[in-house]
């Protein structure tokens, strides 16, 4: 069964690819290569034993879109990943958000219907809670003012899919993902950061690799148990793994609504310090810090109830802190060996 994946040489598309491989579906990969490289599809057959196939496509290229979903009538379902992510990024830049990741969705959505795909996972993210009033956060929280056009960018592509399936017949999974980390365990993929990395994981692991000289903590003075935030991190190939769950709930006519929604958390929040210690203790390497200002932007606190994941899609986040970190930190040793 042939499923397209949008921005499936990107760090979450690619991990998808490999758990899709892994269970026997056949994966065709769209991307517009301008955060990764073509090559990951190369890794990724190296670790599932199969090449998908691959397709340089923008999704604001409607013409090559339209010829494309032309070309593959067979496309069952897609899990649609390719969008900018850069929080910064997209203050400065927010036109190339709305264009790229809202244009594009409409795009992709209008082949969808024209083509009769009817399946969708959308890829959003617990920026769309922003500070949230109480901890942990349902599916039901309430959804906040977006504090980014990025933000902004996740709500209305949410938006999207349900006003789509209230006039068309097609059902969407929205996957909430709180700080995807980590790396797959052959260290052949995970997260290529362009430039200066604006996460900590990667900004960690390139401090220990030499990279850069020193991680600065933003901010030491939240309302916290040691001063800093709290996040709920979560392993990419958990979170992978949950993508495969939620398409075949839908290919199954599992799913009760037309358009779900689930967070995909571990349930538990870790403040910053607390990962760089997990990173120090699991590798045996000092990570040199300092502590900087508040960075613009940040919610104080942010973890998920899993409750809803765990018991209707039965998926659990199986690893942990420490294995993130030790992932990540083999990833950043192949890709500094490169
Ligand atoms: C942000 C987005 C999230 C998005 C993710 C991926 C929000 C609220 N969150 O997550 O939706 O999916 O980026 O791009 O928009 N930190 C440091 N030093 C650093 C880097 C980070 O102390 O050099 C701290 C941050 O201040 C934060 C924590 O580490 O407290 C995690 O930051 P980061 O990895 O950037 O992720 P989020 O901002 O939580």
């Amino acid at each position: 069964m042939k499923i397209l994946v949008t921005g499936g040489t990107g760090y979450i598309g690619s991990h998808t690819a490999v758990e899709l491989q892994n269970s026997g579906y056949e994966v065709i990969v769209i991307d517009n290569l301008c955060n990764s490289n073509a090559d990951v599809i190369d890794r990724v057959a190296d670790i599932s034993g199969k090449k998908p196939e691959f397709e340089k496509i923008d999704l604001c290229d409607r013409e090559g879109l339209q010829k494309f979903f032309g070309k593959n009538s067979d496309i069952k379902a897609v899990i649609h990943f390719a969008a900018l992510k850069a929080v910064g990024e997209s203050v400065q830049n927010p036109l190339l958000y709305y264009r790229n990741n809202i244009s594009g969705m409409i795009n992709l959505l209008d082949e969808m219907l024209k083509c009769g795909v009817d399946k969708i996972v959308y890829s959003s993210s617990c920026t769309v809670y922003g500070e949230a009033d109480a901890l942990p956060v349902t599916e039901d929280s309430p959804i906040k003012k977006a504090e980014s056009p990025y933000g902004f960018t996740k709500q209305a592509g949410e938006q999207m899919l349900f006003d789509t399936a209230r006039v068309n017949d097609f059902k969407s999974c929205i996957l909430r993902y709180f700080n995807p980390t980590g790396a797959h365990d052959s260290a052949l993929i995970g997260e290529l950061p362009i430039g200066v990395p604006n996460n900590l994981v990667p900004y960690i692991t390139q401090t220990a690799a030499g990279i850069r000289e020193t991680l600065t903590v933003n901010g030491n003075d939240y309302d916290t148990p040691d001063g800093t935030n709290i996040r709920d991190y979560i392993h990419v190939t958990d979170l992978a793994k949950a993508h495969v769950i939620a398409l075949e709930r839908m290919l199954n006519g599992k799913n009760i609504e037309k358009t779900e929604v689930f967070n995909l958390g571990t349930g538990r929040g870790n403040s910053v310090m607390e990962v760089i210690n997990a990173f120090e203790k699991v590798t045996g390497l000092k990570i040199k810090y300092r502590i900087g200002p508040r960075r613009q932007g940040d919610v104080v606190s942010i973890y998920s109830d899993t409750g809803k994941a765990n018991q209707i899609l039965g998926w659990k986040a199986e690893r942990d802190l420490d294995n993130m970190m030790l992932t990540a930190w083999k990833w950043q040793k192949h890709i500094s060996e490169l």
